[in-house]
């Protein structure tokens, strides 16, 4: 049953799956293909993927590891042909590389294997599988080595110049990649998320520790082989300063130089999502997924024009930037940690746009604009932001105007030293994460002020009585922890891919649909669940189409090379040193109505 029992892509929610499971579960009526994998080849001159002999020189011209954000754009009438966009947010080399395979080139091929990957699609009819066009005219891939022109007003300041750049403008790859957007101009934004752990930083100033840059050798030890990577030297002392951006690419144009856009700030960047604004002007929703730290909006400053995509695609690179307090409406002391609703019944109040910059000037005492985009957590701190539980996708509904942001979990609310609950964040030690739905004053995303509540408060509710459906029957709803990304479909449904549901609930991670109006709100079904250890990425939901696309991102990742964790995709039977590849490979997946 779906939206008020009807709806365009019915499912019966699956049985939510053990967490030791390596399995990928559909729901009955559905079918799943791999379309493309990490290793396939999709630029001139790629060969097939050879997981014993691979090189930085074939991972530069094949499918990166790990996607994230991803979308799938149709590009011609007959819904025949389109554009698969994904970024590559990491990397494991523990299950990437055979033993023995040369310690610097394994360096080169993980940052090759990083970024993003432009590839087109082609089927045969709509409702068909989609499949991959090697060597296709807009393939595309972006790596932590390719030039990005840094926009906005902290380009070409003091604070983004190095040796190698004394411009301060041109910033070498992209790294940490999240969850992102889609813009009406047909542009992704990519979120630069945990750039931090690529750098061996002094981790002594207080912009270096409030970002995490710290004085020890970097996760993967690019250092070794860039000294750009090495912070503490003087000439790359800003290096680190040169990501944490919203990216910008034009996957129409494989030849056009993309764009890192100071003007939306630097901070661990989940992703952005833009909406168009009644007055014109487009407004970039975006979440700085760390525990304690905030919700942002950016409103550009020139307005969009359907008709004039050169100018669109400049949007980004200047307008102001807001922090989001929330104030909640109960009694404090009707907020007591446990999640338990407050007498109102309702987790909800209003909330303030604090600016960070506006009208191109510092809104903050004592810094100037370019140390507030370069340094925005330091600003928000200074504006009084509200510390939420790691804000990951935030989305606007393009049915409603409402915009919703996924909570992920907060650990570490309410715990010694830390912020305790508040109405926003109502349950201490948060594993399981919430939702909180916001609606601007009077629809108008540039608004400065805004109403919001919480529609979900996840968990199992079988075990968790803290857990709230938007006042669903808690027997009917599927389990659900740890919403990450989000997206939407043709009837308004908010879809909700969630990343850390085995640590807390002991299921594997999956994808939800849920209904926002109507008799059904808060109807939580699962309709799909990715292998072990693996986190659900994208999701894409063309539901008129038949079709639901989802990345399954480092499936397998706490195993090794001898001894995986998960098969996925192929669970192809055999060793490695017969020539098959045991061990799995994060890919972007097709589920459809069989
Ligand atoms: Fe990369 Fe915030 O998840
Ligand atoms: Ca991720
Ligand atoms: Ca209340
Ligand atoms: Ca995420």
């Amino acid at each position: 049953r779906g939206t008020a029992g009807r709806t365009i892509l019915p499912f019966k929610a699956i049985t939510p799956v053990a967490s030791t499971e390596d399995t990928f579960v559909v729901p009955q009526g559905y079918t799943w293909d791999p379309i493309i994998r990490w290793g396939d080849p999709i630029l001139p001159g790629g060969v097939p993927f050879d997981v014993n002999s691979q090189t930085a020189e074939k991972q530069a011209l094949a499918w990166g590891y790990n996607n994230d954000y991803t979308d799938v754009i149709v590009t011609n009438k007959a819904g025949t042909k389109a554009l698969l966009c994904c970024n590559n947010e990491y990397v494991n080399p523990n299950i990437m590389f055979p033993p023995g395979l040369d310690a610097t080139e394994q360096l080169k091929i993980a940052m090759a294997a990083h970024g993003f990957g432009i590839v087109e699609l082609e089927r045969s009819a709509p409702g068909e599988k989609w499949t991959y066009v090697p060597s296709a005219p807009k393939n595309r891939r972006i790596t932590a080595s390719t030039p990005f022109k840094l926009t906005g007003p902290a380009a070409g300041s003091d604070l983004l110049k190095t040796a190698a750049d004394p411009t301060g403008t041109v910033a070498l790859g992209t790294i940490g990649n999240c969850s992102g957007g889609t813009t009406p101009w047909g542009t992704i934004l990519s979120g630069e998320e945990n750039f931090n752990g690529y750098f061996h930083a002094t981790g002594t100033s207080a912009e270096e520790k409030r970002y995490g840059l710290a004085d020890k050798p970097s996760t993967y030890g690019w250092e070794a082989i860039e000294p750009r990577f090495d912070a503490r030297s003087a000439d790359y002392a800003n290096e680190p300063n040169r990501f944490g951006y919203i990216v910008e690419i034009d996957p129409t144009d494989p030849t056009s130089m993309p764009k890192k856009h100071t003007s939306m700030g630097r901070l661990k960047h989940e992703g952005a999502n833009v909406i168009v604004a009644d007055n014109g002007h487009v407004v970039a929703y975006m979440g700085d997924d760390e525990r304690f730290d905030y919700l942002y909006k950016f409103v550009s400053k020139g307005r969009y024009n359907p008709t004039d995509r050169r100018r669109n695609l400049t949007l980004l690179d200047e307008g102001d930037l807001y922090v989001a307090r929330f104030h909640g409406d109960s009694p404090a002391s009707e907020i007591d940690g446990t999640g338990t609703l407050p007498s109102d019944g309702q987790f909800d109040g209003y909330g303030q746009w604090i600016p960070l910059v506006k009208n191109g000037r510092s809104q903050i005492a004592g810094m100037s604009v370019e140390q507030v985009l370069v340094y925005t957590r330091l600003a928000a701190d200074k504006a009084g932001a509200t510390k939420m539980d790691r804000c990951e996708d935030v989305q606007p509904s393009p049915k409603t105007g409402k915009v919703y942001v996924a909570c992920t979990n907060n650990s570490q609310r309410g715990t010694t030293g830390k912020a305790p609950a508040d109405e926003p964040n109502p349950r201490n030690t948060n594993r399981d994460g919430h939702i909180v739905e916001i609606t601007e004053d009077d629809g108008d995303h540039t608004s400065r002020v805004f109403r919001w509540n919480l529609v979900i408060v996840a968990g199992d509710p079988a075990v968790n009585g803290a857990t709230y459906f938007a006042g669903y029957p808690k027997d009917k709803v599927s389990p659900i922890s740890c919403p990450d990304n989000l997206a939407f479909d043709s009837e308004g449904n908010l879809w909700i891919s969630t990343d850390g549901a085995p640590s807390s609930i002991q299921k594997l991670d999956g994808l939800f649909k849920v209904p926002l109006a109507g008799p059904e709100r808060g109807h939580v079904q699962q309709f799909l669940a990715v292998p072990r250890d693996a986190e659900t990425c994208g999701p894409v939901i063309h539901d008129r189409d038949g079709s639901v696309f989802v990345a399954v991102q480092h499936p397998g990742e706490e195993g090794t090379w001898e001894a995986p964790n998960s098969y996925f995709p192929d669970y192809v039977e055999g060793t490695a040193a017969e020539g098959d590849f045991r061990g799995p490979r994060p890919a972007v997946v097709q589920v459809r109505k069989a």
